[in-house]
């Protein structure tokens, strides 16, 4: 078989813009951009990855233009990156320039935080964050965060005002018309995780009786596709591409969808708002994603809704993204499988993080059959 014909190097073309391969560089935070605008670093990060061979790179998570006059903000602590102002459009406008002279193509990842940004942080610490309904979650999910902060973000909050969602929809649509002006390829939207649009679709955090609110999916469903349609209608023909999940932040064991039609009601609405490419991230891809079929989430999505969609969660490694921060994860080559399922028409796209950030060189490696590396949490300290 020559590289072409083998499933992961095949082309892949959505809309107006051609993916060499169905290799994604995943969404992944590197808090190196103070005051939000990326560092240096990060322009060589980028373009090393695309130069390598990467088919598509989402960039980190960017914080979408909000605060307005109505207050709040995307993001909390960290040095994560905005996308707006004269300093950070200009460092993007270089990131995307290197990338597209290394052949690559690059999506930046659209995130407001939500529910889950630390109260009072973060460039705007006058605010307190964004909640659908005051919410940040259920006590005692399966979760990760450290008691100070659950202190601080279990007790209940005002809701947010008619007003104040329909701002957020349109501070989405300015950070894509920002993307689009310095030259992205297309948009991703962080729709998982717990962060804001999720938090809208999740009824342990979004209890509303009005237009943004209740009881089924396919109505709370309606706050991520006016997101989808808001930006559609700034970027024209450019793809979108949407990331959702059935863990939470809040409860790494949550479901969003109980069942296969739910995930449907869901989907299609995000679909008919103007989605082209499902991001469905797992931390397994491989796991069977509803009981009495062998099926993964991503390979429901494309069932469900037609469209290409994307596999992530431990490829290229032997253990998922919650257990690897306090040690070595061993490498493990699992890409004849996910190459079958390529070819089985399962899932389309294979979203590659931790791998990706041990090794620049990764899909090289899948090329060459060579070894990959483990994964070491050190590797976070610096980023090169
Ligand atoms: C350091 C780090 C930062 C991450 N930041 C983000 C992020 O900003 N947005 C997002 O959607 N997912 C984020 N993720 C999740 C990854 O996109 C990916 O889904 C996860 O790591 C599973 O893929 P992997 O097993 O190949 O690492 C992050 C993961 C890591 C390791």
């Amino acid at each position: 078989m020559t590289i072409q014909e083998r499933p992961i190097f095949r082309p892949l073309t959505v809309r107006n813009v051609s993916l060499r391969n169905r290799i994604v560089m995943a969404p992944m935070t590197r808090t190196a951009s103070p005051g939000g605008i990326p560092s240096e670093p990060m322009a060589a990060y980028y373009r090393r990855r695309a130069e390598h061979g990467v088919g598509l790179i989402v960039s980190e998570g960017i914080g979408i233009d909000h605060p307005t006059a109505l207050g709040v903000g995307s993001l909390g602590e960290g040095n994560m990156p905005e996308l707006h102002g004269d300093a950070a459009l200009a460092r993007w406008r270089e990131i995307v320039e290197g990338v597209h002279q290394a052949g690559g193509v690059i999506f930046p990842q659209l995130w407001h935080q939500g529910v889950i940004r630390t109260h009072n942080t973060g460039p705007h610490p006058e605010y307190m964050s964004s909640r659908p309904s005051g919410l940040w979650g259920p006590q005692g999910g399966y979760t990760t965060a450290p008691q100070p902060y659950l202190d601080q973000m279990l007790p209940p909050t005002t809701p947010m005002t008619d007003e104040e969602i329909v701002d957020v929809i349109a501070a989405f649509a300015r950070s894509a018309a920002n993307a689009r002006d310095v030259g992205f390829d297309g948009i991703a939207i962080h729709g998982a995780h717990g962060y804001l649009p999720d938090s809208f679709f999740w009824h342990e955090t979004n209890r509303r009786e009005d237009r943004w609110g209740g009881r089924t999916l396919k109505e709370r469903a309606r706050f991520g596709a006016e997101v989808v349609k808001a930006i559609r209608a700034e970027v024209g023909d450019l793809p979108i591409m949407f990331r959702f999940s059935q863990w939470k932040t809040q409860d790494y064991d949550a479901r969003l969808a109980q069942t296969p039609d739910e995930l449907g009601d869901l989907l299609g609405a995000l679909a008919d708002a103007g989605v082209d490419i499902f991001d469905a991230s797992t931390r397994y891809y491989h796991h069977p994603a509803f009981e009495g079929s062998p099926l993964t989430l991503a390979g429901w999505a494309r069932k469900l809704t037609g469209l290409p969609t994307m596999a992530v969660g431990g490829i290229g490694l032997q253990n998922e993204l919650k257990n690897s921060f306090a040690g070595e994860v061993d490498a493990v080559n699992n890409v004849p499988d996910v190459e079958a399922r390529i070819a089985a028409g399962e899932f389309d796209l294979v979203g590659v993080g931790r791998s990706l950030i041990s090794d620049p060189a990764w899909a090289e490696k899948v090329q060459a059959g060579e070894p990959f590396l483990p994964f070491h949490p050190r590797v976070l300290a610096s980023v090169d």
